[in-house]
């Protein structure tokens, strides 16, 4: 027969593989051989031969070589040596543009981070505006440390697309690579009520490592209003912004984690913000999935993370900085300070307020009272080295003392700095403390 069987050529081919095989054996062991010395040779020089020793390859192996997640640790918070840093988000929309330029400037201080964003529904030209102003702005010139968002994000107000802002900006704080301790999300309706020196100085006394969020697992109304119901944001797929839509049908409160709800204003520590961008735990990743058909996000994805995750609950500080006047009960919004509510912002203690309308006289008596700030100018603190006016300076557009940076670990803590520090102390008292975190 022409045609060979397949079985055949198998055969065939066997065949041949053994008649090859009688020069394998001298082959291998002439190179296994200086192989072999050479395992042995750096056996004795190891100055730990054991690990060679096929015992660590047994039960005995610690968990550390074989569980990836134990290699992941907390970051480290900076040196306490050194005054704190911070990076702030401030964001704003359609109209915000100069209320933002405002904010800015009353929170400017050269050792810090920020990053301004208008979202997709603010006009081209406003984002332009913005831009020049950032961009030649004698001081954010030289020091660079104002970043503008170019690619807006659209944003829905009460849905995910919020949050998502928000961890973009955390992720560009955190790839920049300044150094910073705490991230502050502010939007252009908030204002401070302490000098940066004051806030700075008074953060500089305490770990590094703690969150001040507003928390509570007690969701009382909203477990029906937000955690019940599930809604679409269009703002993660259209180019157009429309308010979230509603899926008829409901979902069960969530077994897996508990839910906790709060204040959407937070300082939150860089090592938390590490662990919610790196996702080194799979924890951040989950439950921004589940959050993203939950109405109202950003009052409850920071929460309920930090609360489920056990290196970071113990880090907790119950409160958001913020003097916020709400109705009572509260409605959707809060009040609009005025000047008739100075007075209570100011016994407050809390380094910020919201929220103000654009221009609001009593945001001048702020400037003037509390922050000492000129209009169009930079709060000036212990890092402002440029001459002051009579000092051989008679015309006042050339005398701001803060165009020129002088030692910026220089902190010049005012009265705010002590009303802050009254507000950290009550809110790290033993009885505020511990007993308020994630209950
Ligand atoms: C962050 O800031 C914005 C203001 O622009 C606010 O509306 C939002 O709820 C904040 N919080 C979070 C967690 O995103
Ligand atoms: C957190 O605090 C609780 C109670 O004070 C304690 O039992 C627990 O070990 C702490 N956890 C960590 C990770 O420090
Ligand atoms: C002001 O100018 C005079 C003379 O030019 C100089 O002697 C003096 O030191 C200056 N004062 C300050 C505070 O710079
Ligand atoms: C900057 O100011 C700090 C605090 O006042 C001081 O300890 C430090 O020595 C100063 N550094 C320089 C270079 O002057």
């Amino acid at each position: 027969m022409a045609m060979k069987s397949p079985l055949h050529r198998g055969g065939s081919f066997s065949s041949s593989r053994l008649y090859d095989r009688k020069w394998i054996l001298p082959v291998s062991l002439l190179l296994t051989l200086p192989l072999l010395l050479l395992v042995l040779f750096f056996y004795s020089l190891s100055p730990f031969p054991f690990l060679f020793s096929f015992a660590s390859f047994g039960s005995s192996t610690p968990a550390s070589s074989l569980f990836i997640e134990s290699k992941l640790r907390i970051s480290a918070t900076s040196p306490i040596s050194s005054p704190p840093r911070l990076a702030y988000l401030i964001s704003g929309s359609l109209g915000d543009g100069p209320m933002l330029q405002r904010t800015l400037l009353a929170l400017y201080h050269p050792s810090n981070s920020y990053i301004v964003h208008l979202d997709r529904e603010a006009p081209q030209e406003e984002r332009d505006a913005l831009k020049v102003f950032v961009e030649n702005h004698p001081l954010f010139k030289e020091i660079e440390n104002v970043k503008m968002i170019a690619k807006a994000n659209l944003i829905t107000y009460r849905g995910p697309t919020m949050v998502a802002n928000t961890l973009h900006a955390a992720s560009l704080l955190l790839w920049e690579g300044n150094d910073w301790d705490w991230f502050i999300n502010l939007s252009a309706s908030d204002y401070p009520l302490v000098t940066q020196d004051d806030l700075l100085y008074a953060f500089s006394k305490i770990p590094r490592d703690l969150n001040f969020i507003d928390h509570t697992s007690d969701i009382g109304w909203k477990e029906f209003q937000r955690a019940k119901p599930v809604i679409v944001d269009p703002g993660l797929y259209m180019t157009k912004k429309a308010d979230v839509f509603w899926i008829p049908q409901r979902r069960s409160v969530p077994t897996a984690f508990k839910l906790f709800t709060g204040s959407a204003w937070m300082a939150l520590s860089r090592p938390f913000v590490d662990y919610c961008i790196w996702g080194w735990d799979n924890l951040p990743r989950t439950i921004l999935m589940y959050y993203a058909n939950f109405l109202s996000s950003p009052e409850g994805y920071f929460h309920t993370v930090i609360c489920n995750s056990k290196e970071f609950r113990n880090t907790t500080v119950n409160h958001d900085l913020h003097f916020i006047s709400w109705d009572n009960p509260p409605k959707q919004h809060p009040h609009h300070l005025t000047a008739s509510d100075f007075s209570r912002m100011v016994s407050s203690n809390a380094p910020f307020a919201r929220k103000f309308r654009s221009n609001d006289p009593v945001l001048d008596q702020i400037d003037s009272d509390l922050l000492h700030r000129s209009p169009g100018m930079i709060v000036p603190g212990g890092w402002c080295a440029g001459k002051k006016l009579g000092e051989n300076v008679t015309d006042s557009a050339a005398s701001d003392p803060c165009l020129v940076v002088g030692n910026a670990t220089d902190l010049q803590p005012g009265p705010g700095a002590e009303r802050l520090e009254r507000l950290i102390g009550s809110l790290l008292l033993e009885e505020n403390f511990r007993p308020r975190q994630c209950k």
